[in-house]
Order: structure tokens, then C-alpha cells, then sequence
């Protein structure tokens, strides 16, 4: 153990000082650990704090909701607590372990260990540092791997040969930290890196879990550089093939956004591409929305959102003013003229149309238009 090297920030003090002295009560250790340490090290925000205890984490869980009030779950799996607290901090509350991998790819084995274990089974040197929550050695710095040399050096290093093979969502993670911080991968992790991939390591993941790795790259605040990353290695056709950054996305700000223009720019198989993802049905469900009207190039029939309106403003930025409205006919409309069968449809897509490239502004130059379409 050194002397800290990370300073904790001030609004983080009180809780992480109380947890860390409850601990020790309890004669357990208490560590921060991970991509808060990293973070905190960089002076970067998190609201993410993952917490690491060699011993039993409920009674910590507890005595954070009694002093700060917020909700708590565990994952049964790891014996994990997630609280999040009302002042908008997340914390994970995990018992140090030691991990072993069935197979490739599979979900880790594990069994209770000590911080030097719980460290070692980390995906990169950089997110493998703890730092004491103790009171009487507050903020000292492990960092038996040297993620500090690392994160002043720039460099994504996996931890053991078989990292890769363990867990290969880390070959997604890899890119996203190199792409974030603008770090590059270690040489001897590189040439792991590049053998993982020739071998086809993505393919032993569920289709889920690369979702989330891609969906994880989408949230990042600049996401463009780790998607040249992406490309440069090899990684993108996993997504999905012909995958690539298109410039519009650069108008993007959320995760939604970026995904209904990444959907849009695959000419085709868009709609392939987005189910494949297995997100949640409403998110798909708006997505779907854009990519109806971005290929049809036709005004809705019904309400769009402001989301989606924004993107296909991005997509098409010279639509006249009423294109992204609803329709100014109804079937109903169309049915009180005298129209039937598929005429009302004709008529309702003719119109759809025209009202998308300007050139009708009322349900009345709608029926119009509608009335000199052939009548068979
Ligand atoms: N971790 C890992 N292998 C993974 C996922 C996570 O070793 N496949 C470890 C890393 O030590 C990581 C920590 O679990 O720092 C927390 O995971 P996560 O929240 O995904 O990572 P962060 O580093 O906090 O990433 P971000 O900054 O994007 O939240």
C-alpha cells in the first residue's frame, strides 16, 4: 500500500469515509475500486462507484439506505448489492472474489477472495486499482498491477493471456477506453487483441451481450473515435456487417439518436440490423417509426415524437415545413367521399407524399389530389 495518490472528491468524502469506517467495525476491508478510482484519478465526474469488501456486503447495503435513504437490489448470482442513493449516486457493493471461466466466454465461476484476487480477474490494468475507504489510511493507493503507470502512459493492458478468451466483450471495451481517453492498446495486448479477432472470439458471445457492449459504445460521449477504432480492428462487422460512422452522427447527442441514424444509413437491411440489437420493444418500436418514413420519404400518418422528428430533420434538412406532420387525411375522410378498398390506401399514401414534398397544406387540396387518381 502507498500513500494516495487519488484524491477523492470533496462530495464523495462523507459517504465513502462512513462506509469505509463501518467497515472497519466490522473488521472488513473496504475498497474503492475500478472505473471510479480511474476516474477520480483523471478528475472526471462519475456518479458509478463500485465498492469492494473482504467480507459480507448486506450489512454495508443496509447501513447506507438507514443514513441516505434510496433503494437497493441484489443480484443473487454474485452476492452484489446495487443501492442507489437519493442523492443520485450509484453504488455496486461487491464482495471481493476470484474468478474462473468454465469456458470461453461463459459467466464467471466465483469464490470469495481478497482485494489482490478481486483485482486480478479485471478486464485492464487501468480499471484494476483500489483505494482504501479505511479511516485510518483514507484514499491509500493498491495498485499491485500498475494501473497508474498505465493510465499516465496511455495504455489499454489486459491483465493475463487468456483475458480475451475469458471475456470477450473485453475486445469492445478495449476500443471504447482507447477511443475515450485517446489511450492506445499495449503492444502485448494488441497482438492478443488482433489474434482474438482473426479467431473469431466476438462470435463465442450471445448476440445479447454484444448488443449491450455496442449499445455501451453508443452512450459514450464521443462515440466517433472508438467506432474508427472499431473499424480499424476488425470489430464492426460483429455488430453487424458494413457497419461504419456516418458523418450525421456527429449532430447526435444520446445513444437513440445515434442507433435510429446508424439504422437508417444501412440502405436495406436497417430493420435487420435493429431487431438484431434485442432492445426494448419501445425503443425499437420508435426507431422502426423513423426508418418507415425515412425509406418510404412520405409524411406519417401519425404523430411523431421529438425525437423522432429531430433525427429526420438531420436526415432530410430541406423538408417543407408540414412533410413530418400527420397526414391531412384520414382513411375516414377519404371513405366519406366515396372511396373504398385499396383506393383509400392509394390515395392515403398518394397524399402522404405530396404532403411530404410540399405540395398540399390542407385535407382539402388533399381530397382533391385524391379525387384525379384513376378510379380503379
Ligand atoms: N469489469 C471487468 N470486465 C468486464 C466488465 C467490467 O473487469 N467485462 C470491471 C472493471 O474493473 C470495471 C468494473 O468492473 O472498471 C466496472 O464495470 P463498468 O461499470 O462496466 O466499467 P467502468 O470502468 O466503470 O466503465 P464506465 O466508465 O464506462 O462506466
Amino acid at each position: 500500500m502507498s500513500k494516495p495518490t487519488v484524491s477523492v472528491p470533496n462530495k464523495h468524502k462523507e459517504i465513502l469515509l462512513a462506509i469505509g469506517a463501518y467497515a472497519q467495525k466490522l473488521g472488513t476491508r473496504a475498497w474503492l475500486v475500478g472505473g471510479a478510482v480511474r476516474d477520480f484519478y483523471l478528475k472526471k465526474e462519475t456518479l458509478d462507484i463500485d465498492i469492494t469488501f473482504e467480507g459480507n456486503v448486506e450489512p454495508l447495503a443496509n447501513l447506507c439506505l438507514r443514513n441516505w435513504g434510496g433503494t437497493k437490489r441484489k443480484f443473487t448470482q454474485f452476492g452484489t448489492y446495487r443501492v442507489e442513493l437519493e442523492n443520485g449516486l450509484k453504488l455496486d457493493l461487491v464482495r471481493a472474489r476470484k474468478e474462473s471461466y468454465p469456458h470461453p466466454a461463459a459467466l464467471p465461476v466465483v469464490e470469495p477472495s481478497v482485494i489482490k484476487d478481486d483485482l486480478f480477474r479485471r478486464d485492464f490494468t487501468v480499471n484494476a486499482w483500489a483505494i482504501s475507504l479505511w479511516p485510518q489510511d483514507f484514499a491509500a493507493s493498491f495498485d499491485p498491477f500498475g494501473a497508474q503507470r498505465d493510465i499516465d502512459g496511455g495504455w489499454v493492458r489486459i491483465l493475463h493471456d487468456k483475458s480475451f478468451l475469458d471475456d470477450p466483450t473485453r475486445l469492445f471495451r478495449a476500443l471504447r477506453f482507447a477511443g475515450r481517453f485517446g489511450w492506445k492498446l499495449a503492444p502485448e495486448t494488441e497482438a492478443l487483441f488482433k489474434e482474438a479477432v482473426a479467431q473469431q472470439y466476438p462470435l463465442l458471445l450471445t448476440r445479447e451481450r454484444v448488443s449491450r457492449e455496442f449499445i455501451k459504445i453508443l452512450e459514450e460521449k464521443n462515440p466517433q473515435p472508438v467506432f474508427v477504432l472499431l473499424s480499424q480492428y476488425g470489430l464492426l462487422d460483429f455488430v453487424y456487417p458494413s457497419l461504419q460512422w456516418v458523418p450525421v452522427m456527429s449532430k447526435a447527442h444520446t445513444m437513440p439518436q445515434r442507433l435510429a441514424l446508424l439504422v437508417c444509413s444501412l440502405e436495406g437491411s436497417g430493420q435487420e440490423f435493429l431487431k438484431s440489437l434485442r432492445l426494448p420493444k419501445e425503443l425499437t418500436q420508435e426507431i422502426q417509426v423513423i426508418l418507415d418514413v425515412y425509406e418510404m420519404r412520405r409524411s406519417p400518418l401519425t404523430v411523431l415524437t421529438d425525437f423522432q422528428k429531430t433525427v429526420l430533420k438531420w436526415l432530410f434538412p430541406q423538408l417543407p415545413p408540414q412533410a413530418l406532420e400527420p397526414c391531412v387525411i384520414r382513411g375516414n375522410d377519404l371513405k366519406n367521399q366515396g372511396f373504398t378498398g385499396s383506393r383509400i390506401s392509394a390515395a392515403l399514401e398518394y397524399c402522404c407524399k405530396l404532403q411530404w414534398e410540399g405540395k398540399i397544406h390542407t385535407a382539402q387540396d388533399a381530397l382533391a389530389r385524391a379525387e384525379s387518381l384513376p378510379k380503379k
